[in-house]
């Protein structure tokens, strides 16, 4: 082989000696030059006529070159630590360029549930307005998005199974640089709302939550482990591997089960857990990691949030009598932009509790609408209303776009059609 690659090379040489072709080369350059003078305009315009802002991601190119992938002893799963991540996901990225762009903070969201049919056929229909919830704000912002729905790790059952899947998805997706995690009882209620990943710079782990209960008052409850955000790196993997340590699939459970019940005087859970975590970063770490947000509703606890919905739609339409371009009707695929508008007037709207702003993350912990194990502070009837006025709130956002509107936030079947520059 090494040969014939030889003798081809020498035919070319010899070839190139010729005169005749010398000649051609000239010839040939100077076509060259016009064309990158004159053609290129041309090029330039044909590759922006999709008008995006970022290049298109090439799906179809993976260049065959050893990666990470390749070798043996790589693995998905969490037994199976990976070294020096950064710099193979950036070797990654590099062989992929049209993903190395924006990667900064490119997003890939990741949820699921579990693999057998719900307790009744309602779990599942909510199960499945929750999921279309995801993929609308997909939809909207770009994001691509992951539903699992099997177990990864058996050992790992219930609320641990995201340690491994989150995992998984770390290293089938090297282009991002962020993980959101969202369980499949929460949904987003604001859908214009973009996470700002520029205030996170610094950090790789972000849940919501305060951190004085977290760090002084060591309350467990001070978080929710039921949405965050984890960057793709290699601290994120060992964090993950600490996580997974302290749950029952490890042979360090009960040791670390006492541990959490000293600290935390509660039995060991995912979120107790992850709450030790945050307590030695914030102890031990010089360099903290973990950004404990209260900025806006990462995650909110559906109890706080759901009465205030009707006042905050009246606010929201408030704001857009009054401002003609928020009430433009536009093509879904910009809504954006109508995001970035409406931001400049909300300045005032405050955050969290008293905020006539909408929450990001409605979460309806303790409901349970899947397995039936509601929390006995709750009924079925509170909890379903509570929903359904949450989801068509949320819906509300997304069907406008395509002409119509749920006037009774508590009546998913019926809409109208929204008239034209409503609400002027
Ligand atoms: C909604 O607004 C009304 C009128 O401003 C106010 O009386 C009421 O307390 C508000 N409801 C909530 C849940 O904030
Ligand atoms: C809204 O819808 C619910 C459920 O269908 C219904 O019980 C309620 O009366 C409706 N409210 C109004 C104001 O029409």
């Amino acid at each position: 082989m090494a040969e014939f690659v030889h003798a081809k090379w020498r035919k070319l040489t010899n070839f190139m000696l010729n005169l005749p072709f010398i000649f051609l080369a000239g010839v040939l350059t100077v076509l060259l030059l016009f064309w990158a003078f004159f053609g290129s305009t041309h090029i330039f315009l044909d590759s922006c006529k999709c008008y995006q802002s970022k290049p298109a991601f090439n799906l179809q190119f993976d260049p065959p070159v050893t990666t990470f992938y390749n070798y043996p002893s790589f693995g998905y799963t969490i037994d199976k630590p990976i070294k020096n991540w950064d710099q193979k996901r950036k070797t990654w990225l590099s062989l992929h360029p049209s993903f190395e762009q924006n990667s900064h903070d490119r997003v890939f969201i990741v949820t699921g549930s579990r693999s057998t049919p719900c307790k009744g056929p309602t779990g599942d229909h909510y199960l499945l307005r929750f999921y279309r919830n995801k993929v609308d704000y997909c939809r909207i912002h770009g994001y691509d998005i992951f539903y699992n729905n099997v177990l990864l790790d058996p050992s790992m059952p219930a609320c641990w199974a995201k340690i491994a899947t989150v995992r998984a998805a770390m290293v089938a997706h090297p282009e991002a640089e962020w993980i959101w995690w969202i369980d499949e009882d929460a949904i987003i209620t604001d859908m214009e709302y973009k996470i700002p990943f520029h205030k996170y710079k610094d950090y790789n782990f972000v849940v919501h939550g305060w951190s004085k209960l977290v760090y002084e008052k060591k309350r467990w409850l001070g978080l929710n482990a039921g949405s965050f955000l984890i960057r793709n790196c290699e601290w994120s993997l060992d964090f993950l591997e600490s996580w997974a340590d302290m749950g029952p699939g490890s042979q360090n459970y009960e040791k670390w089960a006492q541990v959490l019940m000293d600290v935390f005087k509660y039995e060991s859970n995912d979120q107790v857990a992850l709450a030790y975590l945050l307590l030695k970063d914030h102890e031990e770490s010089l360099e903290k990691n973990i950004f404990i947000e209260k900025g806006y509703y990462l995650e909110g606890y559906w109890v706080t949030i759901v009465d205030t919905l009707k006042n905050v739609s009246e606010k929201y339409l408030e704001i857009e009598t009054t401002d003609r371009l928020l009430r433009r009707r536009h093509a879904e695929i910009v809504s954006e932009s109508y995001g970035m508008l409406r931001e400049a007037l909300l300045k005032d709207a405050g955050n969290e509790v008293g905020t006539w702003r909408r929450p990001f993350v409605t979460h309806f912990a303790g409901c349970q609408p899947c397995n039936g194990k509601r929390n006995p502070l709750f009924t079925g009837k509170g909890c379903m209303d509570a929903m359904n006025k949450a989801l068509n709130f949320a819906d509300n956002q997304v069907l406008r776009n395509y002409g119509f509107v749920h006037r009774n936030l508590s009546d998913s079947s019926v809409v109208s059609p929204l008239p034209f520059d409503c609400p002027a």
